[in-house]
């Protein structure tokens, strides 16, 4: 038998009403057989010292010892400004350092990103995906999940009601275990 392929995801925005906070808790309900996921939370992860490098935050040293014990990575972001969030991207240089224990090593990556505009948060997706160059991480491509027009898709307890999506999702999270095991076996 496979050996059980432990992703852990975190999703870029604090807000308790977050649509990708809500993406990830569905991401849960399509996880392939053999597969787990995690949630981590940024929610107090200060705002990037690198004085503070040589003795971390308990929450960073949290955070990077769960990337590190993983072996996939799902990230969760909205779009802020055309951008990834300053949430997301504080966390994840954190977790990239000191320099030479960048947590996220050679691990393989999978993205998804809502919002409330037309665009689904694909330039996040984009500029996310420059920043997986420095980190050495393997995302894989398709398929790409673009949550449009966001307060459409949810109910008010953030439940994702768009069957469309679900279906998605379970794609992406079979492609990421798949690519995972293949890498694994290389
Ligand atoms: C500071 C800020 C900038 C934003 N910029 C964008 C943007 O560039 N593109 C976009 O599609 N939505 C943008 N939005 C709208 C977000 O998509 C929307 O607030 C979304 O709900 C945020 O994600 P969350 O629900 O997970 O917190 C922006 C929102 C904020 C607060």
């Amino acid at each position: 038998m496979d050996q059980q392929i432990n992703i852990l995801g975190f999703a870029g925005s604090l807000r308790k009403e977050s649509y990708n906070r809500a993406l990830l808790r569905a991401a849960i309900e399509v996880v392939p057989d053999g597969a787990k996921l995690e949630v981590f939370e940024l929610d107090g992860i200060p705002p990037f010292n690198q004085d503070l490098e040589v003795s971390m935050p308990e929450k960073v040293k949290e955070f990077k010892r769960k990337i590190k014990a993983a072996d996939a990575i799902l990230i969760v972001t909205p779009e802020a400004n055309y951008s990834i969030p300053g949430v997301l991207k504080n966390a994840m240089d954190w977790a990239s350092r000191p320099y030479g224990d960048n947590s996220f090593e050679a691990k393989p990556v999978a993205i998804m990103s809502a919002s409330t505009g037309m665009l689904g948060g694909a330039r996040a997706q984009y500029q996310l995906r420059q920043t997986f160059v420095f980190l050495n991480m393997y995302p894989i491509n398709r398929p790409e999940v673009f949550v449009t027009f966001a307060a459409q898709k949810f109910d008010d307890k953030g439940k994702l009601l768009d069957q469309k999506t679900k279906e998605l999702i379970g794609e992406l999270l079979k492609n990421l275990v798949s690519w995972t095991r293949r890498l694994k076996s290389t």
